[in-house]
């Protein structure tokens, strides 16, 4: 197998590649100014729209919208894979592409793999020869078939049992250790981490074993113990019994998530194939990404106490900016006292399906919630539950959706939409101004922008892909804690030219092709094709960066006010509060 190609000599390569020379053998180029306009070879034009910026390593057609780097030009043009692309790119200025030749990464992880697959086999087979497990199970509803298909086990009672079985060499034990199947002592020495424990293991959607939960048969504690963070598992990523849902469907018509492993097994023990449990996380946007790829359908189902409604509530918050058109998020709460695995080995699968069809649309929940917080009856009431729907509203994508809930909102509040909405933006664009002043102090020569300029986010980002030499001085401990979304890829674009001082647009553009935060890096790169000579970028990017850190401390702020009112604080969130303040 081919190895890898490095990522330095892709930068290099593409720091190097002169794309005027790589478009020109291709289409006819005619210098403009500091850049190079052509007819568009990826559509039919009369007049030439199509720019090449040799100082960025990038082109652009204002027609079409095609654009992208050097090697995603001969991607395009010549149908090549990216790696055909690169090597016709460096064939062309006579270098040799050089391949990590060391798999080792990548066989290292089929090792450590291949360890969980082979303990969670081992632990299955130590289930069978284990009565009072067995038992545990079919007390607990459990039948053989679906615990197979869980692959649920049994670790039996001892310090060493993994240990001595699995780690006869150094190197193997090793690889207990990076899987967390071990725990090394203060003295140097190992002993098994789970132990006369039910083993759920806890698959990734290719079904490989990434991770354990055990529980407890009698009262220890902690009831669950679960793996570790290892190089291979992901808590806040990962979806207990995804797997399993994806091999008994042909098609994922719904999902439902819950809280615990036995609410996952104990749903599809009774038919219901298509439950995923979080692993004793709240829900994060990660996990509902992962969900919406899947399906359009999510219900997230809770126990009926209180602390059931907490877990909705913060559910909802994460699910706020996922909604969509034609996606169907729907919150279910059990009657009190129970959780899915006792309400459906009590009531039967079709009262659990009812009660999912019960199950609230986001949009009632959120203003059911919201109005259990006010008194509906008097104006003040009223008045204030649209103020604390504002920061949950702004959150959602504009769109069909958004304006329904803001219909549900106005009706709940005894207003018309539009004036609710109006109420909406006003403090918006109050709040606007005063955080980041953008209208005003920033120049709009470059830009013009149709609804009240771009983000600062968006801006910032913008400026330092067209500009990435400006970057080189920017304090990039101002952006810690600054919440807002983009401020991540922001920060690691910062980074890079930091770490990078030569790279170029299309240097950085390689960096993010594959990452899906990059994805609408090439457009960004797009937006601003020709320079003014005067424009100094490096201010432009220092008050955008001190925006964002004003900006992100008050919106911190605001929003742990904002929570404190609706659900309360952590002690973390009340401390950070304090301090802000
Ligand atoms: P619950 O306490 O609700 O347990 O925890 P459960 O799922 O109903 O479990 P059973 O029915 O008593 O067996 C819900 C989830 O929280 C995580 C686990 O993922 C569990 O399934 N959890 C809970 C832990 O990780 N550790 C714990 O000690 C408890
Ligand atoms: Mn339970």
């Amino acid at each position: 197998m081919a190895g890898l190609i490095p990522q330095d000599f892709i930068d290099d390569l593409i720091a190097r590649a002169d794309i005027v020379e790589v478009v020109g053998r291709r289409a006819q180029l005619k210098k403009a100014g500091r850049e190079f306009k052509a007819c568009c070879p990826f559509h039919d034009e009369k007049t030439p729209s199509f720019t090449v910026s040799p100082g960025k390593g990038f082109y652009h057609c204002f027609g079409c919208g095609a654009h992208g780097t050097a090697i995603g030009f001969l991607m395009e043009f010549d149908h090549l894979s990216f790696v055909e692309a690169i090597e016709s790119l460096a064939g062309s200025m006579g270098v040799e592409v050089p391949r990590n030749e060391s798999d080792q990464p990548a066989r290292r992880y089929d090792e450590l793999f291949s360890l969980m697959d082979t303990v969670a086999r081992h632990w299955q087979s130590c289930l069978k020869d284990t009565p009072q497990a067995v038992e545990y199970l079919q007390n607990r509803g459990v039948d053989g078939s679906t615990a197979k298909r869980f692959g649920i086990g049994y670790a039996p009672d001892g310090w060493s049992n993994v240990l001595d079985k699995f780690g006869k060499s150094e190197e193997a034990t090793e690889r207990l250790l990076a899987t967390g199947l071990i725990i090394r002592k203060d003295n140097g020495k190992h002993y098994d981490r789970f132990r006369d424990r039910l083993m759920f293991p806890i698959r990734d959607s290719r079904g490989r074993t990434i991770g354990f939960g055990g529980r407890t048969m009698g009262d220890g504690e902690p009831k669950y113990l679960n793996s570790p963070e290892t190089v291979l598992f992901h808590k806040g990523r990962e979806l207990y019994g995804l797997y399993e849902a994806r091999q008994a469907l042909r098609h994922i018509e719904r999902l439902v998530v819950v809280e615990g492993y036995m609410d996952a097994v104990a749903l599809a023990r009774n038919g219901i194939d298509f439950a995923v449990a979080t692993l004793g996380t709240a829900t994060t946007s990660e996990h509902l990404n992962r969900l919406f790829r899947l399906t359009e359908n999510a219900y997230f189902a809770f126990d009926g106490d209180r602390a059931g409604s907490k877990a909705a509530w913060r559910a909802l918050e994460n699910a706020l900016p996922q909604v969509r058109e034609g996606r169907q998020i729907r919150f279910v709460f059990l009657p009190d006292g129970h959780d899915p695995d006792s309400f459906v080995n009590e009531n039967g699968a079709d009262a659990f399906v009812k009660l999912m069809d019960a199950g609230l649309p986001l949009s009632e929940f959120l203003i059911q919630e919201l109005s259990s917080q006010v008194d509906m009856k008097t104006i003040d009431g009223r008045a204030r539950l649209a103020e604390l729907a504002r920061p949950l509203v702004q959150q959602l994508p504009v769109g069909v959706y958004r304006e329904l809930l803001i219909e549900g909102l106005a009706e709940a509040v005894g207003l018309t939409a539009a004036k609710l909405e109006k109420m909406l933006a006003a403090g918006r664009e109050a709040g606007d101004r005063s955080k980041y002043d953008s209208s005003r102090r920033l120049p709009t020569r470059r830009q013009p922008s149709a609804s009240g300029g771009p983000s600062v986010v968006r801006r910032a980002i913008t400026l330092l892909l067209n500009n990435p030499s400006a970057g080189q001085k920017l304090d990039i401990e101002k952006l810690a804690g600054v919440q807002r979304a983009g401020v991540d890829l922001f920060s690691a674009l910062i980074e890079t030219v930091q770490s990078e001082p030569n790279i170029t647009t299309a240097g950085l553009l390689e960096r993010w092709r594959h990452d899906e935060k990059g994805r609408h890096l090439g457009k960004l790169a797009a937006l601003d094709m020709p320079m003014d000579e005067e424009f100094d970028a490096e201010a432009e990017l220092n008050e955008c960066l001190q925006q964002l850190a004003v900006a992100g401390r008050k919106e911190r702020i605001e929003f742990l006010i904002e929570k404190q009112r609706v659900t309360g604080l952590s002690d973390d969130e009340k401390s950070e509060l304090v301090q802000r303040q």
